[in-house]
């Protein structure tokens, strides 16, 4: 997926802060948001992009990805990397996703923990104890589609673990 050096990304679900820092290494022009729900993963993110929240180029917040605190039509782009299986509404989730992107924006999801995987047994035997989801590659489609997004792509390298979906906002 390109990423343009003065896109406005959001990253939501974001950990630790790392995806935030290689977005904002790429979007260099641009401004980086980073969202989790999770005390502690804010404090990780904000410690791990403490330079460029100084510079004014990121900015991490302590939200739910089923509400986010932006405007409509905010990003270029959001990122959702091994977070969106732990969404306690996740069409609602890919909702607000939707909605704070720009005409043309686009979306990608990134997951290890999906059904179908190499790690799919193990992801199984977590829902058991957890409220995660483990969808497969229709269901991953129709949670883009579903939300109103075009141009619904996945890829899947179920060798090595791994699905990626992507979807763009629609322009009108
Ligand atoms: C496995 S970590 C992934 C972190 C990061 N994206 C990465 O790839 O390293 C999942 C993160 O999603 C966050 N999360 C789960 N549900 C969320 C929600 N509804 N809203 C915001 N963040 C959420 C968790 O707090 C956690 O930090």
């Amino acid at each position: 997926m390109p990423i343009h050096e003065r896109d406005t990304i959001l990253d939501v679900g974001c950990g630790g802060g790392r995806t935030v820092a290689k977005l904002a290494a790429a979007a260099h022009a641009g401004q980086v948001y980073g969202i989790d729900y999770a005390a502690a993963s804010v404090e990780a993110a904000r410690r791990i992009n403490r330079e460029a929240i100084a510079a004014g180029r990121v900015v991490i917040e302590e939200a739910s990805v089923l509400a986010l605190p932006f405007a409509d039509r905010t990003f270029d782009l959001v990122t959702a990397a091994e977070t969106h299986f732990w969404w306690q509404d996740l069409a609602g989730g890919m909702r607000e996703c939707h909605r704070v992107l720009t005409p043309g924006g686009r979306m990608i999801v990134i997951a290890e923990f999906y059904n179908g995987g190499r790690h799919a047994r193990y992801a199984e035997r977590l829902t058991k104890f957890t409220a995660m989801a483990s969808l497969d590659v229709d269901q991953h489609r129709a949670m883009f589609t579903d939300a109103g997004f075009a141009d619904v792509q996945i890829d899947e390298d179920a060798a090595k673990g791994w699905i990626c979906a992507r979807g763009t906002r629609r322009l009108i």
